[in-house]
């Protein structure tokens, strides 16, 4: 029924409750989650309600790709806050709305080992940092694929390598599914919204304003190179991002200009209306009773696509 929440808790009863809008031919989206859901999250739903009558929300903490695994512990569960959430936004949006909230052996029935590796696009940036943190991304995707079986995928665009990672995971394993690409949402202040913001102390909070700052601060070198018709000096843009940026209150995991498709970092300058992406990740220090010693928040611009630019800087005030 429309503007509805049902709850799935394994692939039959998903199977079953989906198979007759696949019979219809109609459109099915999908946005995976691994649950404590915020408005960006909710962002993500809405925008696959203007797709299809039936949005598949999954709810799943995937174990196989955290690197620790008191990460994996610590990784919050608001499993019934989560459900009301979505049953706001199928009243609201009046689609059809699945939550899909399998377990480990529904989702892995021979158990939760990494099977799939895409390649050149997990190696730089998050791939660095955090070795394996991708095959787990695109096996637990390939397993919810299959599982949901959508025609849209909708991925946000806050985790850019991801969504790079998962567009080369369905090419590779011939998925039948269209891949939308969702802008970041930011709160007020600029920050992009993120489950591990609600473990920010109020000092921690106010390193974090200095991210978009930063990236913002790279969009104004490569607008000052458009404007000259001059072309854009990749370092030049790191420069500036890091004098924003830097400070004793945060510690940089990478600030990198990269190349937006491939995810290899860029440092031969490049005419000034290509696409370059500017991604950062930090580790902020914070006294949150929730909070592990230091909370790691990513974001990024993709310069050359004006309209990313822009909204970064509307999220900014500039
Ligand atoms: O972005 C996330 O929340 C997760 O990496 C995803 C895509 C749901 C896979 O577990």
């Amino acid at each position: 029924m429309s503007g509805t929440l049902l709850r799935c808790d394994d692939r039959h009863a998903l199977a079953t409750t989906l198979d007759p809008s696949r019979s219809a031919g109609e459109q099915i989206a999908f946005v995976p989650t691994m649950g404590a859901l915020h408005h960006g999250h909710i962002a993500l739903v809405e925008r696959a309600a203007t797709l299809a009558p039936t949005v598949v929300a999954s709810i799943f903490v995937n174990p196989t790709q955290f690197d620790a695994a008191a990460d994996l512990a610590a990784y919050p569960r608001t499993l019934d806050a989560d459900l009301a959430l979505l049953a706001d936004a199928a009243a609201r949006t009046g689609v059809r709305l699945v939550a899909y909230v399998p377990n480990v052996a529904d989702v892995y029935p021979d158990g939760p080992a990494t099977t799939l590796h895409v390649g050149e696009v997990t190696e730089h940036l998050c791939g660095a940092s955090r070795p394996g943190h991708f095959d787990g991304v695109a096996t637990v995707v390939d397993a919810l694929l299959r599982a949901v079986r959508p025609t849209v995928l909708v991925m946000g665009r806050k985790d850019h390598q991801q969504l790079v990672v998962v567009r080369r995971l369905v090419a590779m394993q011939g998925h039948d599914v269209v891949v939308d690409a969702a802008p970041t949402v930011r709160d007020d202040d600029g920050v992009a919204v993120s489950s591990r913001n609600r473990l920010l102390d109020d000092a921690a909070r106010a390193a974090a304003r200095r991210i978009p700052r930063a990236l913002a601060a790279g969009v104004a070198v490569v607008r000052a190179a458009r404007t000259d018709g001059a072309p854009v000096d990749p370092e030049a843009v790191r420069d500036a991002a890091h004098a924003v940026l830097d400070g004793e209150d945060l510690r940089i995991d990478y600030l990198e200009t990269a190349d937006p498709d491939r995810i290899v970092p860029v440092d031969g300058s490049l005419a000034s209306d290509g696409r370059l992406l500017l991604a950062v990740a930090v580790h902020v220090a914070s006294a949150h009773p929730d909070a592990p010693p230091t909370v790691r928040l990513i974001d990024n611009v993709l310069l050359g696509d004006v309209e990313d630019e822009q909204r970064l800087l509307d999220a900014v005030g500039e």
